[in-house]
């Protein structure tokens, strides 16, 4: 990694250091929002666009020149890794992700193909290697990978879900037949994120996005042990390389995830960012605007904003300014711009 990558603000926050100011990026910075992503979105299908190196790497890069933030993350989806183990996964317009043969309680293990991960996403490796090439020289790249039991909730319920109940019939009716699950996506998201880190990516973030729908213990058995093996590998195979762990509903977890091993905690808008860091000892972490926020005028978000950085004991350390979830398909985007360019001057030193 290059000494101008691991000065930037963003990876010093990360682990933990002192910064010169909040280094801030946006959860789905590229995306809908953005009039030139849905002009190329008219022409290409969402799975076209991330399997096309060039593509993604126009539309991640776009997101940093537009923004001015202090991080790219490489434009792609936690699904995908779905398909090397023989999902047959699809995003229909309105619709969301679905998978059309999905994992339920009476399917056999032997549905689940064994995946070959260079050879599934030789198009990842290149587009995160042509990014972080056509990136400017400071700005680090972000890879990602979903936590086993996030994307494990996708392959069973078939897509989105408000109750998550085929993945709870199963947890609870057929445990070992879970945890077999988990270890098979536990093992292809190893490989995963090893070929993101080969390829260039700096950082890498886990979205347990819906880990939150568990109890504390059910958490303990299904959820962070298989993030744990992940953020152990990062740490193995590269010191450099700082991890973030982010999940939504997490207040009665937080505690739990830390043992997980991350660098940095990300955390939703709904839980006190800086309570958790104190109270918990945290090294690093990075939130928490609600994004609806982005939806009002600009003195609400920057009263918003104020508010937060005010509980924030000190922004410029181990802290990394987010949303506290993904930016909303509706936002303005003067408005994400306008929030980035106030986070950047009320916390320069
Ligand atoms: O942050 C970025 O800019 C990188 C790109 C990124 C996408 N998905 C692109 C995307 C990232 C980091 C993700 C992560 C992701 N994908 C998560 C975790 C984050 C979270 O929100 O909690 C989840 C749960 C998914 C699964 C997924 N992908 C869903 C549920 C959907 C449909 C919902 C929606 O927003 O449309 C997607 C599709 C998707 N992934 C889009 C984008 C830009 C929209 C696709 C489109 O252009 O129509």
């Amino acid at each position: 990694m290059s000494t101008q990558i691991e000065q930037s603000p963003f990876i010093q926050a990360c682990f933990g250091h002192e910064t010169p100011y909040t280094p801030v990026w946006i959860m789905r910075q590229a995306g809908r929002y953005q009039k030139e992503y849905r002009d190329i979105r008219a022409k290409h299908s969402f799975l076209e666009l991330c399997k096309s190196p060039e593509l993604v790497s126009d539309v991640t890069c776009l997101a940093v020149n537009m923004l001015n933030v202090d991080a790219a993350i490489i434009f792609a989806d936690i699904l995908l890794i779905l398909e090397s183990l023989g999902f047959d996964l699809d995003f229909l317009k309105g619709h969301g992700p679905s998978i059309h043969n999905p994992f339920r309680l009476e399917s056999n293990l032997d549905q689940i193909a064994e995946p070959n991960i260079p050879e599934s996403y030789a198009y990842l490796h290149q587009a995160v290697a042509l990014t972080r090439k056509n990136l400017p020289a400071h700005v680090p790249l972000i890879g990602f990978a979903g936590s086993p039991f996030t994307v494990a909730s996708y392959a069973i319920e078939g897509g989105s879900s408000k109750n998550f109940e085929h993945t709870k019939k199963l947890m609870r009716s057929d445990p070992d037949k879970m945890i077999a699950l988990l270890n098979h996506l536990t093992e292809a998201t190893i490989d995963y994120v090893k070929l993101q880190m080969d390829a260039g990516a700096n950082a890498i973030q886990i979205f347990d996005s819906w880990i939150g729908v568990l109890s504390a213990q059910e958490a303990q058995t299904f959820a962070i042990p298989f993030a744990k093996q992940i953020f152990d590998f990062i740490k193995m195979y590269s010191a450099q390389v700082p991890s973030i762990y982010f999940g939504v509903n997490t207040a009665h977890l937080i505690a739990s995830m830390k043992g997980a091993g991350s660098d940095v905690m990300g955390i939703d808008f709904r839980t006190p960012l800086n309570t958790m860091k104190q109270n918990l000892k945290l090294k690093a972490v990075q939130g928490n605007l609600d994004p609806i926020t982005l939806l009002c005028d600009k003195a609400v978000i920057e009263h918003e904003l104020d508010h937060l950085l005010s509980t924030v004991n000190n922004p410029n350390q181990g802290y990394i300014f987010n949303l506290g979830h993904g930016i909303l398909p509706n936002t303005p985007v003067e408005h994400a711009q306008f929030l980035v360019e106030q986070v950047h001057q009320k916390t320069k030193r």
